[in-house]
């Protein structure tokens, strides 16, 4: 599907551009969404795995579980959506890149400033001291990590179902959204609040919301324009239409 002559329109104009993506950006690059057929939610239980109490239940399975995606996400690369969007951070004067993604692969693909609103599966911290760990997965025992200052569980620095949000984070992508020209939401399901939530205040606000899903979502009813495809592809698309006029601007100075 190929986007709009409005679509393109504003993709040349906007001179304020925020951006949500979800874990569709990175299936290219070999890391698995979250629902759908292949999805991780439909061979693992998010109930048993991705909260709280979970973990303290039975630390060794969660940890089992990061350990297995952190291993998926080692060998994977950025792909032709990342570096896209890492592109037009350099371009567009005002651009601010919200991800749901823990995976890291908007700062490999070159990204600078970056607002993850759930975590990073990289980084780790203590439940006790809060002391932040790196690199840590679980042991050759297949034992969940203990911090090598107390002795406390470490845990995965990302957000868990039930927990909130990094405050800061989240405002400052609210903020992104509320005074943006467009907005694009790329590779997510739109079910999980208050994620969800930032293109319906760019809307609210006046953007343009542009959607980019390989299928219909939750939230297609309520943007502006949905291109169906992989972002792989639209994507750079869409910076190819924002590099057009911003040369043209260029050259006529
Ligand atoms: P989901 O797995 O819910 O949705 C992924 C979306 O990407 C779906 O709408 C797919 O159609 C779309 N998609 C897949 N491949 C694509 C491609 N190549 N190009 C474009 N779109 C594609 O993932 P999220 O929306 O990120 O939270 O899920 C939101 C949150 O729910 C996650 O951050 C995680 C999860 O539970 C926590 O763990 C707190």
């Amino acid at each position: 599907m190929t986007i709009s002559a409005k679509g393109i329109s504003v993709l040349e104009s906007a001179a304020s551009v925020c951006v949500l993506t979800g874990a569709g950006i990175s299936a290219e690059s070999g890391v698995p969404t979250f629902r759908g057929k292949e999805g991780l939610w439909s061979k693992f239980k998010p109930e048993e795995l991705a909260n709280f109490r979970a973990f303290i239940n039975n630390p060794d399975l969660v940890w089992e579980w990061y350990t297995y995606r952190k291993n998926v996400m080692k060998d994977v690369k950025p792909n032709p959506a990342h570096l896209a969007l890492a592109e037009m951070e350099r371009i567009v004067e005002d651009f601010t890149l919200v991800t749901q993604n823990v995976d890291n692969l908007h700062q490999r693909g070159g990204s600078r400033n970056v607002y993850e609103l759930h975590g990073n599966i990289e980084r780790s911290y203590c439940i006790d001291c809060r002391r932040p760990e790196q690199n840590v997965m679980l042991d050759e025992q297949g034992k969940a990590p203990r911090c090598k200052s107390c002795g406390g569980l470490i845990r995965p620095d990302v957000v868990w179902f039930g927990e909130l949000l990094p405050y800061e984070t989240f405002q400052m992508g609210a903020a992104a959204a509320a005074r943006c020209d467009l907005f694009l939401l790329i590779g997510t399901s739109g079910i999980v609040y208050p994620a969800a939530s930032l293109p319906l205040v760019a809307r609210d606000h006046g953007a343009y919301v542009l959607e980019v899903n390989q299928e219909y979502t939750d939230l297609s009813s309520r943007v502006s324009e949905t291109i169906v495809g992989k972002a792989g592809v639209i994507v750079p698309e869409m910076l190819a239409s924002m590099k057009n006029t911003r040369k043209r601007g260029t050259n006529s100075e």
